[in-house]
């Protein structure tokens, strides 16, 4: 039993170790680019970000006027010490709130910024946060990835914009991708494939893959699998893609098991075919709600009408891995695929 909690413990602090990554500053006006008009008069709340460390916090604090804020909130999680990076080590938060510049040189003073304690820990989830976020129009932060469900459905909830950092996966998540089938959550621009490089706290593994020391000591991580989630609306999310292979047999499988053919990279998406076909979860880079329609993902049903059959150990063996997918039959093989979008082109 102790050795049970024991685990559990050193799980709980490897998530949270997990969950201390740091935005830099050039992604966030990389991706903030795009959505310019969404800002102007509304309050903007960065919910997980220790303000004296936070590109978040920096980004609105010395953009303020550039996009007309209202108001900048932002609250810290735990920590209060002046360290580079929060550890998570004091149970008393701070919030702070900015309201632009008042000494007319364009930046965020310190006499500026009002930061006040909290009376609890700063959790997102705490009553406090809660009402400053009904205060917000816009929540824009990279959260902790271990809560992201948990996360994005309290801002669903509260029925808020939101533009926040996520792994890729997190689309085949049940309720996140309810959201971006109906069209309520979708993929941000600036990052679309590779990787990002985050900064880490300084007692970060130094084992990991990835890692980099820069000349003053910061410690950094690249990250795979990055995207930016969000429900504000940017042009580029309207163009179509281009299509140009025609539709065979041969080349695009049809499913065992899914009323749909498997095309198995975005870019050969058939121009001409009008039925469902499976496409990896990463088309969302691509996706135009205008030009394509998401019926469903393959990973699980998810309603999508298109699953033709349940395989049992009796017909198949692994028939309970082959059910989780897609699968493609060649001969008496029986070949899954990864986890796919089912989608459908719109009518033109
Ligand atoms: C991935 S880091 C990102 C930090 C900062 N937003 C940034 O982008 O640089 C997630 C942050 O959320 C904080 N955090 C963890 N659990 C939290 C919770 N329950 N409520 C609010 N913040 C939390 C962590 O301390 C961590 O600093």
């Amino acid at each position: 039993m102790a050795e049970k909690v024991k685990n559990r413990n050193l799980q709980t602090a490897k998530s949270s170790k997990k969950d201390e990554f740091y935005t830099q500053l050039s992604d966030i006006e990389k991706e903030l680019r795009h959505y310019k008009a969404h800002f102007k008069d509304k309050v903007v709340y960065c919910n997980c970000d220790d303000p004296r460390v936070s590109n978040f916090f920096h980004y609105f604090s010395y953009n303020f006027e550039k996009l007309g804020l209202k108001k900048l909130i932002t609250t810290c999680y735990k920590n209060q010490n002046m360290n580079l990076f929060s550890s998570n080590d004091s149970e008393q938060a701070i919030y702070l709130e900015y309201n632009g510049d008042k000494s007319g040189n364009n930046v965020p003073d310190p006499e500026e910024i009002g930061i006040r304690p909290l009376e609890g820990d700063g959790d997102f989830r705490s009553q406090e946060s809660i009402e400053l976020l009904k205060q917000a129009d816009i929540v824009v932060t990279n959260p902790p990835f271990s809560l992201f469900r948990e996360y994005v459905a309290q801002l669903v909830e509260h029925d808020k914009k939101f533009l926040i950092i996520g792994n890729v996966n997190a689309i085949t998540y049940k309720e996140i991708f309810k959201l971006i089938k109906e069209d309520r959550l979708w993929l941000g621009p600036s990052i679309r494939s590779g990787d990002r490089e985050f900064g880490v706290p300084d007692d970060y593994p130094l084992n990991a893959a990835g890692y980099r020391v820069d000349g003053k000591g910061k410690k950094y991580i690249r990250v795979k699998g990055v995207r930016w989630f969000t429900n504000l609306d940017y042009r580029e999310r309207h163009e179509d893609l281009i299509l140009y292979k025609p539709y065979n047999q041969a080349e695009y499988p049809r499913y065992d098991n899914y009323d749909a053919v498997e095309v198995s990279k975005t870019k050969d998406i058939p121009a001409d075919y009008e039925g469902a076909m499976g496409v990896p979860i990463t088309f969302l880079d691509k996706y135009n709600p205008g030009q394509f329609q998401i019926l469903g993902i393959t990973d699980r049903d998810n309603n999508s009408g298109l699953k033709t059959k349940e395989y049992t150990e009796d017909d198949v063996p692994n028939s309970g891995d082959l059910n989780r997918r897609g699968v493609i039959k060649i001969g008496n093989e029986y070949r899954s695929t990864y986890a796919r979008l089912l989608i459908k082109r719109r009518s033109p």
